[in-house]
């Protein structure tokens, strides 16, 4: 099913997620061990938050590459199903489609299995199709360091492309792979208005030690507003006229976080496209990862 005037843009990566709960070593000794629950639903940031912001109404299109496989079929029926527009030539032959094991321990933890040649690493500059469509007010680039060839240059050059569009621009980000510091990606971050990472993710990149002084770098260098996921705590809000903690939803059942940062963008995305003040952002961004983190999988809990 194609859109063709979406509302938002999405990029990066998609994959599979088959997620194992609970799970722990002792596999490694008895060869087989029962879990209580097993099951495969579609991830990686990407297609989680388009998934979820498609879910809560939106006309979402999704810039991201996908193997010619089984895995990607299963992909592609997901989007279709519901309404995610892809790009016409996002198969990729010769790459297969990114399958991660998720191992969540009996307390909530998630380890990972990862084929970084899959689609969960390889998207390039290239794969992204630009100018983007005139109908998004909205481009998300959920994956800072997730892709080797999209380094702070590459990043820099889509960023500035949906600037200027005049589109409203958010990153999410993961953990930095290669020592990255703030500075190296600032080039890139002075386009982005909304930036989304975790806590962890924002002091690793900046060095600092709390949240609201990673974001208080993080804005320093060139991002317009800093919200820093902050798991049970909630969010903490920076930008030019705000600097607040946004708490959590209280007395949220976690059984696994995996996608809750996801969910949390994605809501806070939806909320932005609906013209929301940067507080009420928050506050739904912080019920829609509080609803994420109370079932298996990432994008399932609506
Ligand atoms: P990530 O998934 O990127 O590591 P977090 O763990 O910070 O991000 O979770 C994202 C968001 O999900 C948090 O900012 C919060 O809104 C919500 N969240 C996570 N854990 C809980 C929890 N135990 N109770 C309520 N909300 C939570
Ligand atoms: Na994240």
């Amino acid at each position: 099913m194609q859109n063709r005037n979406p509302d938002i843009i999405i990029a990066g990566a998609s994959i599979i997620d088959v997620i194992v709960r609970p799970a722990d070593a002792g596999v490694f000794q008895t060869g087989s061990s029962p879990a209580e629950e097993i099951r495969m639903s579609v991830g990686a940031d990407a297609l989680n938050e388009a998934t979820v912001l498609a879910k809560l109404g939106k006309k979402v299109r999704l810039e991201t590459i996908i193997g010619a496989d089984r895995a990607g079929e299963y992909i592609r029926t997901h989007c279709a199903e519901h309404g995610i527009e892809l790009p016409e030539d996002c198969v990729r032959e010769g790459i297969d489609t990114g399958i991660n094991v998720v191992l969540v321990t009996a307390d909530g933890e998630r380890h990972f299995l990862t084929n970084p040649k899959s689609t969960l690493r390889r998207l390039t500059v290239e794969d992204i199709h630009m100018p983007f469509p005139e109908s998004a007010r909205i481009f998300c680039f959920a994956s800072i360091f997730v892709f080797p060839r999209i380094g702070a240059e590459e990043l820099r050059t889509i960023f500035s492309r949906a600037k200027s569009q005049g589109k409203i621009v958010c990153a999410d980000m993961t953990k930095r792979k290669n020592n990255e510091t703030v500075k190296d990606i600032a080039c890139a971050l002075k386009y982005v208005d909304y930036l989304l990472p975790n806590e962890e993710e924002a002091m690793l990149l900046t060095g600092a030690d709390s949240a609201e002084l990673a974001a208080a770098e993080l804005k320093s260098a060139g991002a317009g507003t800093v919200v820093v996921k902050c798991g049970k705590r909630g969010c903490y809000v920076l930008s030019d006229s705000e600097r607040m903690w946004m708490p959590a939803v209280e007395g949220a059942r976690c059984i696994d976080t995996t996608g809750a940062g996801d969910s949390f963008a994605a809501g806070f995305i939806y909320a932005l496209s609906e013209g929301k003040t940067l507080r009420e952002c928050a506050a739904f961004a912080n019920k829609c990862g509080a609803k994420a983190v109370a079932v298996a999988g990432a994008s399932e809990w609506l």
